[in-house]
């Protein structure tokens, strides 16, 4: 991998690259946290040093110090900063403004959003504190590299606070179409903070262009140059980078892993408690936006129109409690239950055969290889998402290749899946239900070239291929030199936008 040569990468990041937690006499617990991010970026930290500043994740009164978190991480051999939150933060910055607005309308999901304007300023207050803590731990030479939807605002509060810092941003989730992000009340400010960073990251091209029209939409003299992977794109006298980099996950350590003789011998078992079928698999973390509900009732049809599917077919969905504080949530788990509860009561035969296993839980990571390389089917379909990784470890623990991924067109992994995968609109039921009875009749033959071109497009681009495309885009297009043209507020406001809402509203109440 083409490590990049900045001494002092700082990464900001909601959650820090840890789960911490403290146990009944009240200590300290510290393991690290799973993903993409986290995978890809902690060689790099511990090779070069750095710094990664995010939230624990505790309640305020729990929190820890920088010290306590480093020793009970056991020496990470980075700075690892934790911002503390408070209650009210929590609820405003946290759960409302960006799980209850961003979320939701940048997943195409407006009716969900609750437009608090004091969710607002609850975000500025935090992505207020973010912006102190980079600017205390960053070195004038610091690349700093501001991750995903809850941070935006950085970019606005570093320059506030008068950080002339090198910034990057990536957004993990997707940028809405113009009509979604119309409806945003605080729409200019938002747009205004991302230009603030030397370089924009999106998940797609798809992302890329919705962000470009908006520009255009509200903003009056917007160019864009270039073609490729990068584009430069200019906004009054600001220049800014805007890349699609789709993430990857670590294949090789995913098929090495999968390849396991443990994870053989429980994806065999599994098979045998379930003999003489194939499995159905699917595995979401509790959201709204991936489609389970419709998934079930897609499954459902298919068990109608099918009736050959019965007692051939079982579908193992795990759901991995998430977010549980926030209502839609909660509710999202107890409708789940019942739709799963109903269909099996439908379906069951009395001592045989019950159509769907329903898991609520966090899976170990061997298990959930097991779960991979078992099924024979992996239904992943959001109504909408950044890119969707279950999809790319689904096809890269396939590694008999004899395995059918089917993905909706909503997924950021459509873009490089869809020559491989049966594509699905994850609204229409009916044709999910006809995309399952397809998969569970498609020949070896068929299974294995659409798996195989998947794995090499997984393999080519993976987690590494991430990393560098990324920081090969900042070497190139984020100058060492800061531009000191800059003004305050770049870019003028087409007519009819309001100007008003550049100002955080706690702003705009002191001066009326
Ligand atoms: O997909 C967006 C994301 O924020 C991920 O980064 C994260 O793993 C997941 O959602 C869960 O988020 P939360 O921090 O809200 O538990």
């Amino acid at each position: 991998m083409n490590i990049p040569h900045e001494k002092q990468l700082v990464i900001a990041s909601n959650r820090l690259p840890f789960v911490v937690g403290r146990d009944h006499d009240g200590a300290l617990e510290v393991r690290p946290a799973s993903g993409g991010l986290v995978t890809a970026m902690l060689p790099i930290l511990r090779e070069n040093g750095g710094t990664w500043i995010g939230w624990t994740g505790l309640p305020e009164k729990d929190d820890c110090s920088a010290a306590a978190l480093a020793q009970s991480a056991g020496d990470p051999g980075f700075n690892v900063v934790p911002v503390s939150l408070s209650d009210e933060e929590v609820v405003g910055f946290y759960e409302g403004f960006s799980n209850e607005i961003i979320w939701p309308l940048f997943h195409d999901l407006p009716s969900f959003c609750e437009f608090a304007p004091s969710h607002w300023d609850y975000y500025l207050q935090v992505n207020r504190k973010f912006a102190r803590a980079i600017a205390d731990n960053a070195a004038p030479d610091s690349l700093v590299w501001v991750h995903d939807y809850h941070l935006i605002n950085v970019g606005t509060e570093l320059r506030r606070h008068g950080a002339r810092l090198r910034t990057a941003f990536f957004l993990h989730i997707p940028f809405p179409s113009i009509d979604m992000f119309m409806k945003l009340p605080w729409r200019q400010s938002l747009l205004r903070s991302l230009l603030e960073y030397g370089l924009i990251g999106f998940q797609t091209l798809r992302d890329r262009r919705n962000f470009v029209q908006c520009l255009r939409q509200l903003f009056r003299d917007v160019s864009v140059s270039g073609k490729g992977q990068v584009l430069q794109v200019g906004v009054g006298d600001r220049r800014v980078a805007v890349g699609h980099f789709p993430i990857g996950i670590d294949f090789a350590d995913f098929a090495r892993r999968a390849a396991a003789p443990e994870v053989r011998e429980r994806a065999r078992a599994l098979h045998n408690l379930l003999p003489d079928r194939q499995l159905f698999f699917g595995v979401d973390r509790l959201d709204y936006t991936k489609g389970i509900l419709l998934r079930l009732r897609a499954f459902r049809e298919a068990l109608i129109r099918h009736p050959e599917l019965r007692q051939r077919v079982t579908l193992i969905q795990v759901v991995v409690p998430s977010r549980e504080h926030i209502s839609r949530y909660f509710d999202l788990r107890t409708q789940i239950e019942q739709l799963v509860s109903r269909i099996n009561g439908e379906f069951t035969e009395p001592g045989g055969w019950v159509p769907i296993h329903y898991v609520f839980r966090s899976l170990d990571p061997v298990d959930l290889l097991a779960y991979y390389r078992a099924a024979e089917v992996a239904l992943v379909t959001p109504l909408k998402d950044g890119m969707n990784l279950v999809a790319k470890e689904y096809c890269t623990c396939s590694i008999e290749e004899n395995c059918v991924l089917v993905l909706s067109e909503f997924a950021g992994a459509a873009a490089q899946l869809r020559s491989g995968a049966l594509m699905v609109n994850p609204h229409d039921i009916e044709g999910v239900a006809d995309a399952i009875y397809r998969a569970f009749c498609m020949p070896e033959e068929e299974r294995r070239r659409r798996m195989r071109r998947m794995r090499r497009e997984i393999m080519r681009r993976d987690l590494f291929w991430w990393v560098s495309s990324f920081f090969n885009a900042v070497s190139k297009e984020v100058p060492h030199e800061l531009q000191t043209n800059q003004s305050d507020e770049h870019g003028a406001l087409v007519d009819g936008a309001n100007p008003a809402d550049a100002q955080p509203r706690e702003l705009q109440r002191r001066a009326s």
